[in-house]
């Protein structure tokens, strides 16, 4: 089977993917560029948010596969072929790396770590009282297989979890409560000490961290946002740990990346930027993942992983 790959990657990213990728579909034929075979033998795409239009005049495309767990670049494209099976990756691996962004943050937040950083800085020799995980609830937004694997992690911990996600229902993990709607998301983070986001982007969820949302939470909380940037309203944020409201954000995506010099978030003393480095692509296990999809595909069997374009996750 012709496959092609297609992302905006840099010559080392193409390089190491197409490294992976052919180990693991051995006896399929993988292009790195349409010029290699004719448009109409490419059968399946896979892609690390490819250029608008990169996947047009593909008459013979039965699946996309995407490398990025989040495809809300990829379905913005409007000329991604309608009618085409969207995978996105779900890997065992990047969930886990997403849960040790997720408990670093919240060990951080929960002792202090942050607020010791900057009193070194300012060779401040100053101890704060000491919590105990016990006494420090944390939100998830966001219940699906990451959410789920830093939940459960979380849990495992001492921390008091709670999911948000679209319907309720049992965790099925010991510690972790599992709720959905609007009054339960209220109810929650009126207790909340560390609210995490991990959901996907979708015309529902954009903007969804806006001033009401912080005003919810209670005095000196901290956010972790390692889904999307645009999930935030940059003003409202910043206006809530102006005033003190908001102690502390994680933030590791934002509305324009690389952030960009001189934005505020750089140098705020209650901001912890990292580079969109929460959970990269692991591309040995990713490329298994791709090669099980690619099998079923050639099978005929179902396929893993399919996006609901209309719900856009
Ligand atoms: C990373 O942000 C991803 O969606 O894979």
């Amino acid at each position: 089977m012709n496959l092609l790959l297609a992302g905006s990657f840099d010559e080392a990213e193409r390089a190491e993917w197409a490294l992976a990728l052919r180990a693991a579909l051995p006896g399929h034929c993988l292009l790195l560029s349409r010029d290699e075979a004719p448009a109409a033998s490419i059968a399946a795409a896979i892609v690390a948010n490819p250029p608008p239009g990169a996947l047009q005049g593909l008459p013979a495309l039965r699946l996309i596969q995407s490398l990025w767990a989040g495809v809300d670049r990829l379905l913005a494209d409007s000329t991604l072929p309608p009618g085409v099976p969207v995978a996105r990756m779900v890997d065992p691996a990047m969930n886990a790396a997403m849960a040790e962004t997720a408990l670093w943050a919240t060990l951080a937040l929960h002792r202090g770590f942050f607020t010791y950083q900057c009193q070194q800085r300012a060779g401040l020799w100053l101890p704060h009282a000491q919590r105990r995980a016990d006494e420090l609830p944390v939100l998830l937004l966001g219940g699906g297989q990451m959410g789920g694997t830093a939940a459960a992690r979380l849990a495992a911990l001492g921390y008091p979890v709670t999911v948000w996600r679209r319907q309720s229902g049992a965790s099925g993990t010991p510690g972790v409560q599992v709720v959905a709607g609007d009054t339960a998301l209220r109810e929650a983070l009126a207790r909340t000490r560390v609210l995490i986001n991990l959901l996907p982007l979708t015309p529902d969820t954009r903007g969804l961290i806006d001033a009401r949302l912080l005003a919810a939470l209670p005095r000196g909380a901290g956010l972790v946002n390692l889904a999307r940037g645009a999930h935030v309203i940059d003003t409202d944020l910043l206006a809530a740990l102006d005033s003190g409201h908001l102690g502390h954000a994680v933030l590791d995506v934002f509305h324009t990346e690389p952030l960009p010099a001189g934005h505020r978030y750089w140098l705020h003393p209650q901001v912890t930027v990292l580079p969109h480095a929460a959970a990269a692509t692991d591309a040995r296990s990713a490329a298994a993942v791709v090669a099980r999809n690619i099998a079923a595909l050639a099978a005929g069997a179902p396929l893993a992983n399919l996006v609901a374009r209309d719900a856009g996750y």
